[in-house]
């Protein structure tokens, strides 16, 4: 036999570079605490169920109890000799316990160890994940009440389209989060199942209590099947999944950020706390932020894409395939807690340009529309009515002239239906205030979004 945890069968040992080649210590001790608690609750149910006997149990735990401490002082100290998180702890415990310490491993697999693990790590991060979503929320909500009545340009196609309320702009982003908001908690659901108990893929022959650990680690449910408990990885996937759109809805943001803070559109400002300068350009504020956030999205979206071709087609239970679900997971959240927390501080200090937004929506026919409903608001047939504004949006383009600054003379040559009125609905802000349908940008309507937001933000 060889020196290995498992050595019993083995006569010749692994090359030190094959057995770094099929090490994941390197990563998953990450997952220590998360590791040694397992070993607590497992340990404990053991005892509980008299599968161990008391004084055992006891060496057991205190040898654990003390690991943990060893571990949040920095002490430990992990060897690729003893290849991933789940047998360095044993061995380190063999060594403060002797081999007690070998009965800790009984009714138990590293790949429902394993699972177990990683679904506890995931059940820890998430409500920061919907933590930090929430605080990026009451920033645009906060933002979205000062700026109700701040007029932008609204687009389709990037081309100037109707003008909108800004307020309204930075609440359809509260809302995308939302839906992420919903998507996490979702995940939460199929993270909080227990896998500890379906040992190596078919059970054990002894009378373990798995709710017994499962209350003990805070479990909701526990795995029904064995096979699926220590083989299936959807919760990371879900979670890989919500994140990549997550990340998307960002990336859509620092994207118009960018924009914004550009020479051609100056919207926005940010602050010099979240810009940096070129190292050859003396001029240069340059909206790196936001452009790194956007850039990132691109690494998340790549780890979901990494994990679906590492299960495809995995054959059942356990396949070794499996210790590749790690590392993304861990990048991603390492990746989505600082981009959310950038970005809010990023959005908290950036500010708009409430007169340049403005002057945007009045240098253009961006207010046609509201002179086909004004014609079509007269009974005039909307079709109708789009055709009479097209030939006056052609005349203003060859006369330089906005549909604002036509003569009602002229006007009233498109349709006689056109009276002195329609100046006061030609005004963006105008535009903007009159939309009261429901979910619109009209004030009202924005303010009503705002409301039922913070609301929602109290609940
Ligand atoms: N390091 C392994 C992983 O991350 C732990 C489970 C190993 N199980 C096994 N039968 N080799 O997946």
């Amino acid at each position: 036999s060889t020196k290995k945890l498992w050595g019993g069968r083995f006569q010749a040992q692994a090359a030190k570079w094959v057995d770094e080649f099929g090490a994941s210590i390197s990563f998953d001790q990450l997952m220590a605490e998360e590791d040694i608690e397992g070993s607590l609750a497992h340990v404990k149910m053991l005892g509980h169920t008299k599968i161990l006997n008391a004084a055992d149990v006891d060496k057991i735990v205190n040898g654990l109890v003390d690991l943990r401490e060893e571990l949040h002082a920095g002490k430990l100290h992990f060897t690729v000799e003893n290849e991933d998180i789940h047998m360095n702890i044993e061995a380190l415990l063999t060594e403060k316990i002797g081999p007690t310490a070998g009965k800790l491993h009984t009714a138990r697999s590293r790949n429902d160890q394993v699972a177990t693990d990683f679904h506890l790590y995931l059940k820890k991060r998430l409500p920061k994940v919907i933590d930090e979503i929430t605080t990026l929320q009451q920033t645009l909500v906060a933002m979205a009440e000062q700026n109700v009545e701040t007029i932008m340009p609204g687009y389709t196609h990037l081309q100037h389209a109707q003008p909108i309320s800004y307020g309204h702009y930075l609440m359809a982003y509260y809302q995308m989060l939302k839906r992420d908001k919903e998507r996490f908690a979702f995940n939460m659901k199929h993270t909080d199942i227990m896998p500890l108990g379906a040992a190596a893929l078919a059970g054990t022959t002894f009378p373990i209590d798995r709710a017994d650990t499962a209350r003990e680690l805070g479990f909701g449910q526990i795995y029904a099947n064995s096979l699926d408990a220590v083989s299936d990885r959807d919760f990371a996937l879900e979670f890989l999944s919500n994140s990549s759109i997550l990340m998307l809805h960002l990336s859509r943001f620092c994207e118009e950020i960018s924009m914004w803070v550009s020479h051609e559109f100056k919207y926005l400002e940010l602050s010099d706390a979240y810009t940096t300068g070129s190292s050859i350009m003396p001029q240069k504020k340059n909206p790196d932020m936001a452009e790194l956030i956007r850039g990132k999205t691109g690494r998340v979206y790549g780890h979901l894409m990494q994990l679906f071709s590492t299960m495809k087609s995995l054959p059942l239970a356990y396949n070794k395939d499996l210790q590749e679900d790690k590392e993304g997971v861990f990048d991603t959240v390492k990746t989505l807690l600082p981009s959310l927390k950038v970005f809010n501080g990023m959005l908290k200090t950036a500010k708009p340009n409430v007169a340049r937004m403005k002057q945007a929506t009045e240098n253009d026919f961006s207010n046609a529309t509201e002179l086909a409903d004004y014609l079509a608001a007269k009974g005039v047939p909307f079709r109708q009515a789009h055709g009479i504004v097209g030939q006056l949006v052609l005349k203003g383009i060859k006369s330089h002239q906005n549909l604002q600054d036509m003569s009602l003379a002229d006007l009233q040559q498109a349709s006689p239906k056109i009276e002195a009125d329609v100046y006061h609905d030609l005004k963006s802000e105008v535009a903007v205030e009159r939309r009261h349908s429901f979910g619109g940008t009209g004030f009202d309507q924005v303010k009503q979004q705002i409301e039922q937001a913070k609301q929602e933000l109290s609940e």
